[in-house]
């Protein structure tokens, strides 16, 4: 018999990717296959991200074009996962009644045991925090199952922090840690499965904390306990909140040689003012003081950061403080976006600042974040990066991997290179990647 067919598209963070990674695995050991078209699935997934309207909204414009193929396969299931799943919970229904299912992150487990329980028009809605864990829940990946060079793995999830504009701790929960022998195992299967790097994920990723019996492992140690898996070569994190950079972990930069070269450390606002309404807890000259403790341990690293322009309050005076902190940190890489009133965050009952001045900011900022991130690549030209080769690339007979600083780089060779770290001579950059050689004795 022919298998039944999942599709499954990915919204919002990489906590998502592997979310749906995970709800993959259970879904195949459920006998299904995973297809790349939705026109052939019998289930429809999205995993959906909640962070700003426009996220949320995508969803529904996405749904909608399915309702052609429903009309064609009326056994066609329909399901929403993740943040708007959880934050919306039955209104999703209501909205737009093509979906069958809304499962929220917490309870994706269950996923594979709701939809062999769907009968014939009965929708069903799970958004609760089980106190089951769920990853004990999910199947191991078959052997079978190929990892990717560079592999995702969740450690913690959750976030305590409420800052003032942020719908994750409603949709993700209070924070919790994965014990480190659950994490150990998880590392080790995907490295026997393929994968050369791992990054370690969580929206607190650095507020990894976890008791055992005998030991009290926070983000650091379980680094360095990963790191003596031999077949591992590299290892990242994120993302990170400047109030828990330990010195230990600061100090990880300066001495785990398989830890690479880069600090995705969200800052928000360069404006003490601004914090302190966002409720960051913790000050700019708090985050420049990290930033600088990094750097003194990892001369090279490349710093990356996120930034909301026009939060409630903000005035221009705030928006300079913002550009000056960045002249101050130099980034590699950065996000930003507009503030986006986001419904049940205390942020959004206070005044939104006008549309047409967020827009002029987040252009100015853009502007400058482009420049430093143009600088930084420019500055590889010339210069033997150790890439991990990850896939072929847009072109035949070219390949495509990351540098230690994730900057994807393109070269020439086969795809007997995938899974490899090949030295490559860099010879010309552009913003969002580089291009060099790899036999170039
Ligand atoms: N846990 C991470 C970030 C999670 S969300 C941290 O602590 O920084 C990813 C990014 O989305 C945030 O860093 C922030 O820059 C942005 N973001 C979150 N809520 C937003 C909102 N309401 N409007 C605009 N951007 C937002
Ligand atoms: Fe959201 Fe703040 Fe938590 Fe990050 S730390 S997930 S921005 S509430
Ligand atoms: Fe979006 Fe949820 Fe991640 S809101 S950013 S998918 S935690």
């Amino acid at each position: 018999m022919e298998k039944k067919k999942l599709f499954i598209k990915t919204y919002g963070c990489q906590m998502n990717v592997y979310d749906s990674e995970k709800m993959s695995d259970a879904m195949i050991a459920n006998g299904y296959e995973i297809t790349d078209h939705s026109g052939d699935a019998d289930v429809i997934v999205l995993n959906t991200c909640h962070i700003r309207e426009k996220a949320a909204e995508k969803i529904y414009s996405e749904l909608g074009r399915y309702k052609e193929l429903k009309e064609k396969n009326p056994k066609l299931k329909i399901g929403v996962a993740g943040c708007v799943a959880q934050a919306e919970g039955e209104e999703v229904i209501k909205r737009q009644p093509l979906v069958d299912l809304v499962v929220g992150p917490q309870s994706y487990h269950r996923f594979p045991k709701m939809l062999s329980n769907l009968k014939k028009k009965q929708k069903l809605v799970d958004t609760e925090f089980p106190l089951e864990d769920k990853f004990r829940y999910l199947p191991k990946p078959r052997k079978k199952r190929k990892s990717p060079p560079a592999a995702f793995l969740t450690v913690q999830e959750g976030c305590d922090k409420f800052c003032a504009f942020c719908v994750v701790p409603y949709t993700r929960g209070s924070e919790s840690s994965r014990p480190p022998d659950q994490i150990l195992d998880e590392a080790k299967g995907l490295v026997e499965r393929g994968a050369v790097e791992i990054t370690l994920l969580g929206q607190n990723v650095n507020g990894y904390h976890f008791n055992t019996a005998s030991v009290f492992y926070d983000l650091a140690s379980l680094i360095r306990e990963l790191t003596k898996i031999k077949k591992l070569k590299r290892l990242r994190f994120t993302t990170s909140h400047p109030i828990d950079m330990t010195d230990s972990l600061i100090d990880c930069f300066g001495t785990e040689e398989k830890l690479m070269p880069y600090l995705h450390l969200p800052v928000q606002s360069g404006s003490d003012r601004i914090l302190r309404a966002m409720n960051r807890k913790h000050t700019r000259s708090q985050y420049l003081d990290i930033i600088c403790r990094v750097r003194e341990k990892r001369p090279d690293i490349a710093i990356s950061g996120d930034f909301i322009v026009g939060f409630p309050g903000e005035t221009n005076k705030d928006f300079e403080d913002t550009l000056d902190l960045c002249r101050n940190v130099n980034y590699a890489q950065a996000y930003s976006f507009k503030y986006s009133a986001r419904p049940g965050t205390p942020a959004a009952a206070r005044k939104d600042v006008l549309e047409k001045t967020k827009a002029e900011r987040l252009s100015l900022l853009q502007g400058l974040l482009q420049d430093q991130k143009n600088a930084f690549q420019a500055k590889m030209v010339g210069s033997i990066l150790p890439v991990l080769i990850e896939k072929k690339g847009k072109e035949v007979g070219q390949v495509v991997g990351r540098s230690p600083y994730l900057q994807p780089v393109f070269l020439d060779g086969t795809e007997a290179l995938i899974g490899q770290i090949v030295s490559v001579k860099i010879k010309t950059f552009t913003t969002n990647s580089l291009e060099g050689l790899h036999n170039f004795g």
